[in-house]
């Protein structure tokens, strides 16, 4: 192939990127978009702030206009993401208990009824898991409404949008650590309890190197009856041509990895100000980092 896109369908993957709707009258980025991607996550725009700035009070407009633009070009939409202890509205952050617990459970009914048949997957559950060797979950709002808030979530959302994949998402997990292992025993816990789960998301915001063990940990989450996706690819540092054909040839080595996903398109597209960690510089050029990217997927 020619393109990220056709290169990763050879193999049955597909290779998306994060949109900001901001960046829709952008004829250069829109331009990459439609040429390079068949996948999509919106940056910011399915959020629990931005979906339901007031209690009760929806808003599907931006959300709306990235998944139009998407199926419009051919591409898929990945949602990001139902619950979450990060861009919680206002009026939800400084709630608790049995209340807190409700509204989750409305805000995710609401919001996957709303996209219904219309995306591949949800990311149910972003980033639960705390950080270090613990390997428990985060402290926040939600897990202090019991810890059978996550399989709450998942239900729910099965219940709201049966045809779209359950994922979990988490970033530090890309190797074998306290962290990833705490989410594999928790996949592992929900496949022996039917709990309705599908995938994981690796974000794999990586700074020059990837971990050694990162496709083995790729394997043993697939190993579990899940597929995984890397979700949120971005890689800063000099080695980064090198490290970016290395995470490749990872998802493609795990036959249910079925998917990347960059966070941006431009360096200056990314959240990582002044990491230059992208496939594409300022100007929208191709550079290292994007051919490396490219020929380790034809390779497969
Ligand atoms: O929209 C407002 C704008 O009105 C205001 O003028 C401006 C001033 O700061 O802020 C704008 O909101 C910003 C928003 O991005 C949209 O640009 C927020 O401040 C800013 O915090 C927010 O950052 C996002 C971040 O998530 C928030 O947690 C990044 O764009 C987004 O890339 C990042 O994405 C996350 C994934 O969802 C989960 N994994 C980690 C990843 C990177 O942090």
């Amino acid at each position: 192939g020619t393109t990220l896109g056709a290169s990763a369908a050879e193999t049955g993957r597909y290779f998306g990127t994060a949109v900001s709707v901001g960046k829709l009258g952008d004829s250069t980025y829109v331009g990459i978009l439609n040429r390079e991607f068949n996948r999509v996550t919106a940056e910011n725009e399915m959020k629990w702030d931005a979906t339901e700035p007031s209690q009760g009070s929806f808003n599907y407009a931006n959300g709306d206009r990235i998944l139009n633009q998407a199926v419009g070009n051919g591409s898929r939409v990945r949602g990001h993401a139902l619950a979450w202890h990060n861009q919680q509205p206002g009026w939800a952050q400084g709630m608790s208990g049995s209340a807190l617990r409700n509204a989750m459970v409305n805000h995710i009914t609401q919001v996957a009824t709303h996209y219904r048949g219309r995306l591949y997957a949800w990311d149910v559950v972003n980033e639960a898991f705390a950080d270090g060797n613990g390997g428990g979950r985060r402290d926040s709002n939600l897990q202090r409404t019991g810890n059978d808030w996550i399989e709450v979530a998942f239900r729910t959302a099965r219940a709201a949008d049966p045809g779209a994949k359950l994922c979990y998402n988490d970033y530090n997990t890309d190797g074998v650590n306290a962290k990833s292992t705490g989410i594999y025993n928790m996949v592992a816990d929900f496949k022996a309890r039917g709990v309705p789960i599908d995938c994981v998301g690796f974000q794999s915001h990586l700074t020059n190197s990837v971990p050694g063990d990162y496709q083995a940990n790729l394997q043993r989450f697939a190993n579990l009856g899940v597929d995984v996706q890397i979700t949120e690819l971005d890689i800063s540092g000099s080695n980064q041509a090198n490290v970016y054909a290395s995470v490749v040839r990872s998802c493609m080595a795990v036959a249910r990895c079925t998917g990347l996903t960059v966070w941006g398109i431009r360096d200056s597209d990314s959240w990582r100000t002044g990491q230059n960690p992208l496939l594409f510089d300022n100007n929208g050029n191709k550079k290292a980092a994007y051919t490396s990217t490219l020929n380790a997927l034809n390779a497969g």
